[in-house]
């Protein structure tokens, strides 16, 4: 064992973590792990982690949150076992710099905007199996796990660095507090930890003319002592995995390949008192060194999975084993999707696998896996580009900003998910206008869509009361209800690859085609041949219902709506809901541990929505009452002005 390495065995909160038996390796008895043919149907959807320094903009939410969601909602469809996690970002100088400019302490700041951001996704309908936060003891817990296998297999190794102090104050300058000009791409608004033009990681040493963001000084580097992660000894393995990799989006995997042509070891500890600390001998204790913030946050994923295991587990049961179906390599087939911006990717595409290779003991220098077993790596990164607001950067500061909360308050949820999923950065940056927002709310929303729904079940509510029965079909019904059985299958390959504009405009195809029929069968002039009228009408309503559930992962709020129209009963796509938790007390004990607190968690009774991906007949002479409007037409002024709290120009 190696220095400053305590015996995994005798560390506290192994009650957490599996009562410290070997795990990953037995599958838990009782409970099938694969399905029938053999594979595993487990999907994880890993959504990236925001900062709690801030409500959310809707910038952030069309990178991570919304694709996420359409994702896995569409995976529980189609019957996978989908496990979707996440939490607010806590750690690390983004928190200290917002805490500073409010004046509070950057827990009294994270619990602040941790709060926020939980309602702000779940107002956006968010499907969550858990939403919970890095300042948990059960995080802290996982995190140190993982940081002291890392270390016991060889990949953490000490090296003096050039640290910044502030020559006024004599304190440290994290990061995040010094900016100067990239090395690399010459942008000069760099930042000490990374540069967001070209997305490289950089240390504060490297910046050319680096100064304070405090105070504009320049900072004088001294001599500090800090682990790194030896990304050059899992450069192999690394390679073999990102080059295995075949079907991402082709910038995204561009981009990571680009990364391993220059591994150099990453300091994975901070100067720094806020975060969580180094759990090795000679460091838990220091007040001025904490892990990177980076290193803890991705790890969530992980710690996200197990604490949901250990509050809901299997339907609603604790089983502090479940979350393994995601993790164990012995879970054939279970595949995990990360989704974020493209400034994430650098820590999802390297220091992400690399940490986990590193405590599976797969790189050069070998070693064993921990007390979690071995854990999968991620099978596709799938990052969104920037969504920009008329032309611009979303900033906050120049107040170039769409907050989340105040858009949901005003236009609810669903027209903001298909703006996200239609026109979003899926692939390119795009740009967000009132304008281009209020003619797709307008002319695909409400008339397109809404205007289907409406009318043909105003139709067969005025004649027929309910839906009526089908007399034979001719070739242009025929036509209509091959067309949209099929696009089961197409929109569902599309999502299932996450190509979520091609997949929403291939849905709202249908809806087009379901128009153009209903305009050319004139159902209203049918009055004298009601067979026909029926068969029109009961065509139209099949469609309709198979387009609502082809548009259920996009827009789910306004699905149910149409469900419950077609004279439905209960759930038909599931949202998630706030609930509050008490930290779990026996985890960890120690120097920088949290108190136990109380938070709000995000999570949803997935299970017992009737949502699948498949057409369901409608069934014939079901009540009809008169429909409401599914969407209500935006003023075209508002494309020109903007609102009040966010107006144009
Ligand atoms: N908080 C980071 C950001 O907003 C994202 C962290 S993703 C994580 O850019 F999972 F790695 F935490
Ligand atoms: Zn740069």
């Amino acid at each position: 064992m190696r220095a400053g390495e305590d015996d995994p065995r005798r560390e506290r909160g192994a009650r957490g973590l599996g009562e410290g038996r070997p795990v990953g390796r037995s599958p838990c008895p009782g409970r099938p792990r694969t399905n029938l043919i053999g594979m595993s149907s487990s999907v994880l959807t890993a959504v990236a982690w925001p900062y709690a320094n801030g409500p959310r903009h809707i910038g952030h939410v069309s990178g991570f949150g919304v694709p996420a969601d359409v994702f896995s909602r569409y995976q529980r469809m189609a019957g996978k076992d989908v496990l979707m996690v996440s939490g607010t970002d806590e750690h690390g100088t983004p928190i200290l710099v917002q805490a500073d400019a409010e004046g509070v302490t950057a827990r009294e700041l994270a619990d602040r905007y941790n709060r926020v951001i939980v309602q702000d996704l779940q107002g956006l309908g968010l499907s969550y199996d858990l939403f919970t936060r890095t300042s948990t003891r059960n995080h802290y817990a996982v995190v140190q796990e993982l940081f002291r296998t890392v270390h016991r297999n060889g990949y953490l190794v000490p090296r003096t660095t050039m640290s910044a102090i502030s020559p006024s104050t004599g304190r440290t300058l994290p990061d995040r507090y010094i900016e100067g000009t990239c090395p690399i791409c010459g942008f000069d608004g760099a930042r000490g930890d990374q540069c967001d033009n070209c997305g490289n990681q950089l240390d504060p040493i490297d910046l050319i003319n680096p100064r304070s963001r405090i105070n504009g000084e320049t900072p004088v580097f001294t001599e500090s002592e800090h682990l790194f992660l030896d990304l050059p000894a899992l450069a192999q393995a690394l390679g073999d995995w990102l080059r295995s990799r075949t079907d991402w989006r082709p910038n995204v995997l561009r981009f990571s390949l680009n990364l391993l042509d220059d591994l150099r070891p990453r300091a994975m500890t901070r100067d720094i008192d806020w975060g969580i600390p180094v759990p090795l001998d000679g460091w838990r204790e220091r007040p001025d060194k904490k892990l990177y913030v980076w290193f803890d946050a991705v790890i969530g994923y992980l710690s996200a999975s197990i604490e949901w295991a250990r509050r809901y587990g299997d339907h609603g049961r604790p089983d502090t084993d479940a979350w393994q179906k995601w993790w164990s390599p012995d879970s054939a087939g279970a595949r995990a999707y990360y989704f974020m911006g493209k400034d994430n990717i650098t820590f999802h595409s390297q220091i992400w696998p690399a940490e986990l290779l590193a405590y599976d003991g797969r790189g050069e220098r070998g070693g064993a896996p921990g007390r979690l077993g071995a854990l999968n790596l991620p099978t596709e990164v799938v990052s969104s580009e920037f969504l920009t607001m008329s032309g611009s950067k979303f900033s906050t500061s120049r107040k170039t900003v769409i907050y989340v909360g105040d858009f949901l308050r005003e236009y609810g949820p669903d027209s903001l998910r298909y703006f996200i999923a239609v026109a979003g950065p899926e692939t390119q940056d795009a740009d967000f206008t009132w304008e281009e927002f209020v003619r797709r709310n307008n002319f695909e929303l409400a008339n397109e869509w809404g205007n289907l729904v409406n009318r043909s079940i105003s139709m067969a509510h005025r004649n027929f009361g309910q839906i009526p029965s089908p007399a034979t079909l001719t070739e242009i019904d025929a036509e209509l209800l091959r067309a949209s059985a099929q696009a089961f299958d197409t929109v569902g390959d599309l999502l299932a690859r996450s190509r979520f504009k091609a997949a929403c405009s291939e849905a709202m195809r249908i809806v087009g085609l379901a128009n153009k029929y209903i305009s050319e069968s004139e159902p209203w002039k049918l009055g004298d041949d009601p067979e026909r009228q029926g068969t029109v009408l009961h065509t139209a309503l099949q469609v309709v219902d198979d387009a609502k559930t082809l548009l259920t992962p996009f827009i789910p709020h306004s699905a149910q709506k149409v469900f419950r129209a077609l004279g439905g009963k209960g759930v038909w796509a599931a949202e998630p809901e706030i609930r509050e938790v008490t930290d779990f007390a026996d985890d960890v004990e120690g120097v920088g541990v949290p108190n136990v607190v109380n938070y709000p968690v995000l999570t949803g009774d997935y299970a017992a929505e009737q949502a699948t991906w498949a057409r369901r007949d409608i069934e014939t002479r079901r009540p009809l009452a008169k429909p409401t409007p599914l969407f209500t037409k935006l003023d075209p002024k508002l494309g020109e002005t903007g609102p009040p709290w966010a107006p144009v120009g």
